[in-house]
């Protein structure tokens, strides 16, 4: 098991000075158009002490990828400034800058992009106040598809060290795995094989820029293991997929989870956690990045259990110097509350705070 603060040199050459990591947080702090605020650049400046690694909230990459106000954007050129900015303030502390890239399809709403979502398939999600979204033609997908790739030449002029491809959280790429958003019958879907076509020619167009790199440009893929509806992402799916990622040469793989020692609702997988499933598939083709309720040493040692990096996202809005703390075994001095309790005295826009509740605590 490594030690939290061994490096670790990624398959691009860019090496992690330790083993932990900031996971992407979206602190809607842009403005409207996604261009970026000091309180922002302040904002990834505060997080980034002491972890080797951080990823910045998602950033869409087209207008109508956007999932609400206030997110970052990574849709034209003109943004490649502001997001140079935030690079920056997290280089400046001696972590890596990973932008995270998206399109958030039917979890978008007509207020927030002025038009009726969109996704793989007509069909809403299961949430409260869902929009049905409409059906993306063959056109449309090829473009959010080179968007994507428009993304990917952006955080790297942008300075950035690499991208996360966002195939998590039930946004479009994960919208077009799942066999609850995506019931078509064309080359992107009607069975497991053609689901997973989207996200491969997703992560294939990522590739071709960071081909063009003139530096090492790392490339993380993040997805959700299992969904909770049916039909839906079961583990075995996920695995599958996993397997077809590794046809990629990805510097990390990164799986989101609420409780990172859970176990999946596949009855045939109950013999040990879904990461320690994901990690042994992985069988040590990329690294493995996780999460999921640290707050504390335990937790983030027993992440690396089965993992390679462990991520710390709402602990270290609560105490942003968490990581430096637990580097300097100053753990008696880890600041602890509920996140729901610490969110009040964060710089975030209040709108968004019902939203984050219900979505990640
Ligand atoms: C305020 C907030 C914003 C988030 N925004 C994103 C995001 O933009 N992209 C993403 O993949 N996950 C996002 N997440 C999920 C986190 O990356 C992480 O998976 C989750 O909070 C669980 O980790 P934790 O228990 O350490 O908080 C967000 C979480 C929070 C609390």
């Amino acid at each position: 098991m490594p030690k939290l603060n061994e490096s670790l040199t990624l398959r691009s050459g860019i090496t992690l000075k330790n083993r932990l990591f900031v996971p992407p947080m979206t602190v809607v702090l842009s403005f409207h158009d996604g261009a970026i605020t000091t309180d922002e650049v302040n904002h990834y400046a505060e997080i980034s002490q002491g972890s080797g690694l951080v990823i910045t909230g998602t950033a869409n990459v087209t207008e109508n990828g956007k999932g609400w106000p206030g997110e970052l954007s990574v849709t034209d050129d003109s943004m490649i400034e502001g997001l140079s900015r935030i690079a920056k303030a997290i280089q400046d502390k001696g972590a890596k800058a990973i932008l995270q890239i998206f399109h958030a399809g039917r979890m978008s709403s007509s207020k927030t992009i002025g038009e009726q979502v969109v996704s793989a398939s007509a069909i809403p999600a299961e949430m409260p106040g869902a929009e049905i979204p409409r059906e993306l033609s063959e056109a449309e997908i090829l473009e959010i598809i080179e968007a994507f790739g428009q993304a990917t030449r952006r955080a790297i002029a942008a300075g950035f060290d690499g991208v996360e491809i966002h195939g998590a959280n039930t946004y479009l790429i994960q919208q077009f795995f799942s066999e609850h958003s995506n019931r078509r019958n064309d080359a992107w879907g009607g069975s497991l094989e053609k689901r997973a076509n989207f996200p491969k020619a997703v992560t294939k167009r990522v590739f071709e820029e960071v081909e063009k790199a003139d530096r090492p440009f790392a490339v993380g893929y993040r997805l959700s293991p299992v969904e909770a509806t049916t039909p839906g992402i079961r583990l075995e799916d996920s695995l599958y997929l996993i397997d077809e990622l590794k046809a990629f040469p990805l510097d990390y793989l990164h799986v989101s989870l609420k409780s990172y020692d859970r176990k999946s609702n596949s009855p045939e997988l109950q013999e040990k956690s879904e990461l320690a499933y994901i990690h042994d598939r992985i069988d040590g083709a990329f690294p493995l990045l996780a999460v999921g309720g640290v707050r504390d040493r335990v937790a983030a040692e027993g992440i690396l259990e089965d993992a390679e990096l462990a991520g710390v996202a709402q602990q270290t809005l609560v105490d942003p110097s968490f990581a430096q703390k637990l580097l300097d075994d100053r753990d008696a001095e880890i600041v602890t509350k509920p996140f729901a309790e610490a969110i009040y005295d964060l710089p975030m826009a209040h709108p968004k705070l019902k939203y984050l509740e219900r979505r990640y605590l």
